[in-house]
């Protein structure tokens, strides 16, 4: 809902996935991104196995943050000071919950990061709307 700049393509070669949020558990994705074909038997997309060897770069987070909160989207003011904060109990929760699938990966992974945006994809939409 807040991407900028909104990312449109004119060609589209897998699902949508605007709305991808909740419908699969963190597992499957972690599952799905390491080799498609495990989860979607037949699939063309192609696997992104160094999601779970390199570290997510957050150094410059805080400031995407201003420039985001400058275009629009709804950070609250000074938010930036304890985003990082957030992102880590958001990166350990997802990996305490992939152990319970018993996959063991630690919450410093680029595929931690990639887990979390999909499964916001489509919710924040859904609270403006109920909040409307
Ligand atoms: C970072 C990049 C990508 C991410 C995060 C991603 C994520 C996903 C997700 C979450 C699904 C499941 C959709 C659903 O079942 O509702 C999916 C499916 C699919 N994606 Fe991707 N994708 C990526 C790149 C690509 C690329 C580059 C291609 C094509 C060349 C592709 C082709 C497909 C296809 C054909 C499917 C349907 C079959 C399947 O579930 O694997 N994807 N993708």
């Amino acid at each position: 809902m807040y991407d900028h700049p909104f990312q449109w393509g004119s060609k589209r070669t897998g699902p949508d996935l605007q709305r991808i949020g909740g419908k699969y558990p963190d597992s499957w994705h972690f599952n799905h991104m390491l080799d498609p074909t495990t989860m979607s038997p037949g699939s063309i997309m192609p696997p992104y196995p160094w999601l779970v060897e390199r570290a997510l770069n957050t150094s410059s987070t805080q400031d995407k943050i201003k420039v985001m909160r400058k275009l629009g989207v709804p950070y609250p003011e000074g938010y930036e000071a304890t985003a990082l904060t957030d992102l880590q109990k958001q990166a350990e929760s997802i990996s305490e919950n992939l152990k319970k699938d018993k996959i063991d990966v630690m919450s410093n992974r680029e595929i931690i990061a990639l887990i979390a945006y999909l499964q916001r994809m489509g919710t924040d939409i859904k609270k403006t709307t109920a909040s409307n």
